[in-house]
């Protein structure tokens, strides 16, 4: 409707006589030359919170009167349709697109396909796939109307326990920025936008809009801004979303170091920075930061704008380039082509798509005497509320409103698994129980989307009787977290007592009687694994993945996909293990301000660029299951090394051959060992991965990685520079960071430095 009438004024302008003064992608510097001050500061600023429904919170009015031609999108730019310049739909992201599903007065439906959540494609290790489910994501953006996808979040997994990993990749930046890489990609192959974010040092939930994260310039450069330099430098996005936290005093938004020296004059981004929706801040500072766009919105920005400009605080200059920045933005956007959207993307078609890619970020982390696969012969029980209702992503504004959720019970059934009823019965009544509670006291508004059910206590004989009845136990494990706070230790990343009962029951139950017992996860994120996985004989990590959940997890189960994931983060044997945890909130102590506890001020980086198995590896320390581990059904051997000088850098290869009886899968990870060259470093660091195609028992194939000077760098801070020391690296081709299966070496003969520009220094030394 709204567009109708946008596309009638623009035709309306064309015929009264300003054609030459319509928005063109070679008209740009005129355009920017006839717009009045008050246009500019219009279009910097998102269409205002007032006066819609749908958005970032339903029924709020978070986004204003264009957006209502896609209810639900997250955000809109606004229109200036005396330039024909259009209003441009923003919707979130990650793991599909989120819109509303129903509309009033409309019969039709609108639904989105869930996709594997951020993390579970990481575990892939597979950047072709990952472009796959990114077409089909850009796929559905363009056909719903929509511009951009708010998407992907590539925050480091700095701690377990933040709330929003499900929708990063891994504490590995290189590994991040390769996935997110290829998600950007995918997605803009079809013409429409993403937004990469949150920019940047956004890896905790608690505290995220008044946080100041206090971080090294050398773990800012290595650990959390590298991720975006590859993703930017490779995938050229069209939008980068700035963080709701400060760094090193000031707010992302706010800080021209971070967004123009570092992201434009040092990595060559030329698309447009918009804030998180965030709300007023310092406009001024924003806008002369390089932050072009204002998200959601709200007219007193606007008005800040005007005033700034007026009262010299704010130099024409600096608003022209971002005035400049998001029209040549709006000119590559479908809304300006003016694409005729059809609302009805082939969601059957992305179905299979999520369906079969979930399979592959699944990780095998145990599977004695090859419990798995199974047999459909075999009588299954099926334990774990989870089992019944499954959790196909997480919550807050990475949530999905899909058509459905297949459960692992469909799934199994689906499948042609026999699957013992009296037990599902007992679950299914106690859901609906549960169901019955939800309704009655909703504890969490639409923010939170779906909690994840508390486990059932089953009684001991219940279970002794399942292992008379059956051949085998599934138990489902669940986890739920989202948008706006982290995660607990207490039962959350450490098992409740219910759940470890039942674990430990199930399994003496079991195995009294030489029956065997799976462990299903179904979680967005890491849990403690260290004090049960003896008990069980398999176990496997399906992350949340994505609508057809129940599917993808009986496709591996009766081995019709073959699990190729592998870790993108560390498990360490208790959280405290892990450094950043002294001082992660909730974690730390508190400081007492006025007589209250308060996390809210900083979060001191003080174990700097040793995040993950850069700590774990580099002091030896015992873990649970390590970075890049995973199992398959069948075995690979790596074998011929080859590490070839480019004169820039090198290109190894190694050759992979399936030794097992069935056809997989395999990612080999590249670590490098790297001379010291006058600073401490981790003992190795991933450089590059790559994955073989299927390979049937008995083939193999040469996998070829390329790695430049500049990949191998480390950051010095005493000289801002990246430097690439003279002398031998260590080049180890890993199953796993601790599972090296061959090695090579290359020499750098001559010292390489990128010289950087020495900005967003901290205050305090860490
Ligand atoms: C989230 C963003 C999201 C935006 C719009 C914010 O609260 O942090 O990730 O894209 O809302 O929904």
């Amino acid at each position: 409707m709204k567009k109708q009438i946008l596309v009638a004024a623009m035709v309306s302008c064309t015929l009264t006589g300003n054609a030459q003064l319509m928005l063109k992608p070679n008209n740009i510097d005129a355009i920017v030359k006839a717009m009045t001050l008050e246009e500019k500061a219009t279009l910097v600023v998102g269409t205002s919170r007032q006066g819609s429904t749908g958005g970032n919170q339903t029924g709020n009015g978070m986004i204003g009167a264009h957006a209502d031609a896609v209810p639900g999108a997250a955000g809109t730019t606004q229109p200036i349709e005396r330039l024909g310049i259009p209003a441009s739909i923003l919707t979130d992201g990650p793991a599909g697109v989120r819109i509303n599903p129903t509309r009033d007065n409309d019969k039709n439906t609108y639904y989105c396909t869930g996709f594997p959540v951020g993390t579970a494609l990481a575990c892939t290790w597979n950047q072709e796939l990952i472009e796959e489910v990114g077409k089909a994501i850009g796929n559905e953006v363009l056909e719903y109307g929509c511009d951009v996808i708010l998407a992907p979040g590539l925050n480091i997994h700095r701690s377990l326990l933040c709330g929003r990993n499900f929708e990063y990749y891994s504490e590995d930046p290189f590994l991040t920025g390769k996935v997110a890489a290829a998600y950007v990609r995918g997605v803009q192959s079809q013409g429409v936008g993403t937004s990469i974010k949150h920019f940047a040092v956004n890896s905790q939930e608690t505290a995220r809009t008044e946080v100041d994260e206090i971080v090294s310039q050398r773990a800012l450069r290595e650990i959390y801004l590298k991720g975006f330099e590859i993703a930017v430098r490779e995938a050229k996005p069209w939008t980068i979303m700035s963080s709701y936290n400060r760094v090193n005093g000031p707010f992302t938004q706010e800080n021209r170091e971070l967004l123009t020296t570092i992201l434009r004059d040092e990595w060559g981004f030329d698309g447009i920075v918009m804030t998180d929706w965030t709300g007023q801040r310092n406009t001024v500072a924003q806008i002369h930061a390089g932050n072009d766009l204002m998200e959601p919105g709200q007219p007193v920005q606007s008005q800040d704008v005007v005033e700034g400009v007026k009262s010299g605080k704010l130099k024409m200059a600096d608003l022209d380039i971002c005035v400049k920045r998001i029209l040549q933005y709006l000119v590559k956007t479908p809304r300006y082509r003016q694409y005729k959207y059809t609302n009805k993307p082939d969601l059957k078609a992305h179905a299979q798509v999520t369906r079969q890619s979930a399979t592959e970020g699944m990780v095998l982390l145990k599977n004695t005497n090859a419990t798995l696969p199974l047999s459909v012969q075999q009588k299954v029980s099926v334990f774990g509320i989870t089992s019944y209702d499954f959790i196909a992503g997480g919550t807050g504004s990475g949530d999905v409103n899909k058509a459905y959720t297949i459960d692992l019970m469909t799934g199994l059934n689906n499948a042609g698994v026999k699957v013992d009823e009296t037990l599902s019965q007992v679950y299914l009544n106690y859901k609906n129980f549960q169901l019955s509670l939800q309704a009655a006291a909703p504890r969490r508004g639409w923010f939170w989307g779906k909690e994840a059910m508390p486990e059932l206590a089953l009684k001991r004989n219940v279970i002794e009787n399942q292992a008379d009845r059956s051949d085998v136990a599934i138990i489902t494990l669940g986890r739920q977290a989202g948008e706006g706070s982290d995660r607990q230790v207490e039962n959350d990343f450490n098992l409740s007592d219910v759940e470890q009962q039942l674990i430990a029951n199930v399994c003496e139950a079991f195995h009294a009687k030489q029956k065997k017992v799976v462990v299903i996860m179904n979680m967005g994120g890491a849990i403690e694994t260290a004090s049960w996985k003896e008990k069980p004989d398999a176990i496997l990590l399906a992350w949340q993945p994505g609508q057809e959940g129940g599917n993808s997890v009986a496709d591996v189960l009766v081995g019709k996909a073959n699990p190729s994931g592998k870790l993108s983060q560390t498990w360490p044997i208790s959280i405290m293990d892990a450094p950043s945890s002294k001082d992660f909130p909730n974690l730390r102590q508190p400081k007492t301000v006025n007589g209250k506890k308060e996390f809210t001020d900083f979060t001191n980086h003080t174990e700097g660029i040793y995040v993950g198995y850069r700590y774990f590896n580099t002091q030896g320390k015992a873990v649970s299951y390590p970075f890049g581990y995973g199992l398959s059904y069948t075995t690979f051997e790596y074998s011929k090394p080859v590490v070839k000088s480019s004169g820039k850098g090198f290109t190894a290869s190694v050759t992979v051959t399936n030794t097992g009886k069935v056809a997989g899968k395999e990612a080999v990870e590249l670590y490098v060992a790297a001379p010291q060259g006058g600073m401490d470093k981790p003992k190795k660091e991933l450089r590059s991965f790559a994955k073989t195609r299927e390979l049937q028992p008995g083939e193999s194939q040469v996998l070829t990685m390329t790695v430049s000077a500049y990949d191998l760098a480390s950051y010095n801070e005493n000289t801002q520079s990246w430097e690439t020391a003279a002398g031998t690296y260590n080049v180890e081709f890993g199953a796993s960071v601790e599972d090296i299966r061959c090695t090579a070496s290359y020499k750098q003969s001559k010292k390489a430095v990128v010289k950087c520009h020495d900005v967003m220094k901290p205050s305090i030394k860490l």
